[in-house]
């Protein structure tokens, strides 16, 4: 059984993500999709609200296991016993961050993490959670950015900050 994990803020999953996800999940067997619960980062969502957003929005992918994390990823990659991180490529941009992260996680398993780049589709390679919050927070419409489970949700998180 070949499983990899998705790592992410995820705040919120947009479908970019979901793009990465549903590919990613006709390569592995089963395909962790992990929130990163940093608490250095301030998040729109509480963890698990985001596990929750995502279990909803990939309730369809039946290989699809929702999860969070503390910590390294190599020491929840090495708990989980798998060796294959995916990430999504966008741009030009994404690669310096992504290349370090995937270098580091292989020197701290000591060879035994890999990544694996999915480049973004075109249509949402411009896409991003900031973007979403920004353009929801200035009343704008991302109907194109998430699914509609999710609009409604964000909408009325924003408002409850205000
Ligand atoms: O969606 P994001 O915020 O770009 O995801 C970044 C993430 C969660 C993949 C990355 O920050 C991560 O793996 N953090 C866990 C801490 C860690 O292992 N750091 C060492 C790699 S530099």
């Amino acid at each position: 059984m070949k499983a990899a994990i998705y790592p992410g803020s995820f705040d919120p999953v947009t479908f970019g993500h979901i793009d990465i996800i549903k590919r990613a999940a006709t390569i592995f067997d089963t395909l962790i999709v992990s929130v990163l619960n940093n608490e250095r980062k301030s998040s729109l969502f509480s963890v698990d609200e985001r596990v929750k957003l995502l279990r909803e929005v990939t309730k369809d992918i039946p290989n699809v296991e929702i999860d969070s994390f503390d910590g390294l990823l190599v020491d929840y990659a090495a708990k989980k016993d798998v060796h294959v991180v995916v990430r999504g490529l966008r741009a030009i941009t994404d690669f310096e961050y992504e290349l370090q992260n995937a270098q580091t996680n292989r020197l701290l398993s000591k060879g035994e993490l890999d990544t694996m780049f999915l480049t973004t589709s075109l249509e949402y390679a411009y896409l991003s959670s900031s973007a979403v919050k920004e353009i929801a927070r200035f009343g704008g419409d991302i109907s194109a950015c998430v699914p509609k489970y999710e609009e409604q949700i964000i909408i009325d998180k924003l408002n409850s900050l205000k």
